[in-house]
């Protein structure tokens, strides 16, 4: 029996423009999922993403029969990354129970093979920041300083689906090629200014560009009413910078503080009906507990 952990990810920025190859910036957060592994009969799997897992695996090793249970601090579909931080979890448990022998680095590809197949088109992002941890500059895999400030999450409770809100991302950029796609290169740019404001503890202006790629996510309408009430409240309440982390519709928003700001920005999201999180960035990827 082995129980693995793997966490969950914001995106400071880039998110969507990423998936057309344009850079981004991704941190790994302290919400974990674990998965136990057991040799045994057969459970059954109702998550995609964990069938798809024990699918590439039992292409590597014969399966006779896995038993698998979740536990996940990770809200679902909520764009923190949580069928990311399963599907690693499940492929290192079962790497680890199975004895392949497979590195880090291929179970971050066997990762991202599993989210492409479930939803279609997906950008390595979340798997890879799962698996390593860390703050992370995409598509490069570069590690970055980590963040010495408070990130303050915003839930909205609503599920959105990643998969179909990249469909309609891509279908925009279709309609109106000449418009969109500079708008994902400036998404890029602004991560590439990222990585350099990161290097240099820049906080200030970090979350400058936070509010800036916040406008750009509305221009590609993946914004809502419920996102924006918490992002202008985190604002109000000092947040240095506040936005949609994932794939937006729902899901979460993010905001970056000083450390003696988060009380006062959790309570300001939760005063517009958000759930907050208070968290921070960990440098522990997919690891044996
Ligand atoms: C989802 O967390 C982020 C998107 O950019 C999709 C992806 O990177 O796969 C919307």
């Amino acid at each position: 029996m082995v129980t693995c952990s793997a966490p969950g990810k914001i995106f400071l920025c880039g998110e969507h423009a990423v998936v057309y190859g344009e850079p981004a910036i991704a941190c790994a957060i302290d919400l974990r999922t674990r998965v136990r592994v057991r040799e045994g009969k057969k459970s059954k799997i109702t998550s995609p993403y964990v069938a798809g897992a024990v699918k590439k695996i039992s292409e590597l090793v014969e399966l006779e029969g896995v038993n698998i249970d979740i536990h996940s601090d990770i809200p679902i579909g909520s764009g923190l990354g949580s069928s990311a931080a399963v599907t690693i979890a499940t492929l290192f448990a079962l790497n680890l129970e199975f004895d392949i022998g497979l590195s880090k680095e291929e179970v971050a590809q066997l990762g991202h093979e599993v989210e492409r197949e479930v939803q279609g088109a997906a950008s390595p992002t979340d798997t890879f920041v799962s698996t390593m941890g860390g703050v992370v500059f995409l598509p490069s895999c570069k590690r970055l300083k980590s963040l010495d400030c408070g990130i303050v999450i915003g839930n909205t409770g609503m599920v959105s689906s990643t998969k179909e809100l990249v469909r309609q991302v891509a279908r925009l950029k279709d309609r109106h090629p000449g418009i969109i796609q500079p708008i994902f290169q400036t998404i890029g740019e602004l991560a590439r200014k990222g990585e350099y404001l990161v290097d240099k503890r820049d906080y200030k202006n970090i979350g400058e560009l936070m509010n800036i790629n916040q406008g750009l996510l509305e221009s590609l309408g993946v914004g809502c009413p419920e996102l924006a009430a918490q992002i202008y409240a985190a604002r109000k309440a000092g947040a240095l910078g506040a936005k949609i982390t994932g794939a937006g519709g729902g899901g979460c928003m993010v905001a970056l503080v000083d450390f003696d700001e988060k009380d006062e920005v959790a309570s300001a999201i939760e005063s517009v009906g958000g759930r907050a999180i208070q968290t921070r960035v960990t440098e522990i990827g997919v690891r044996h507990e």
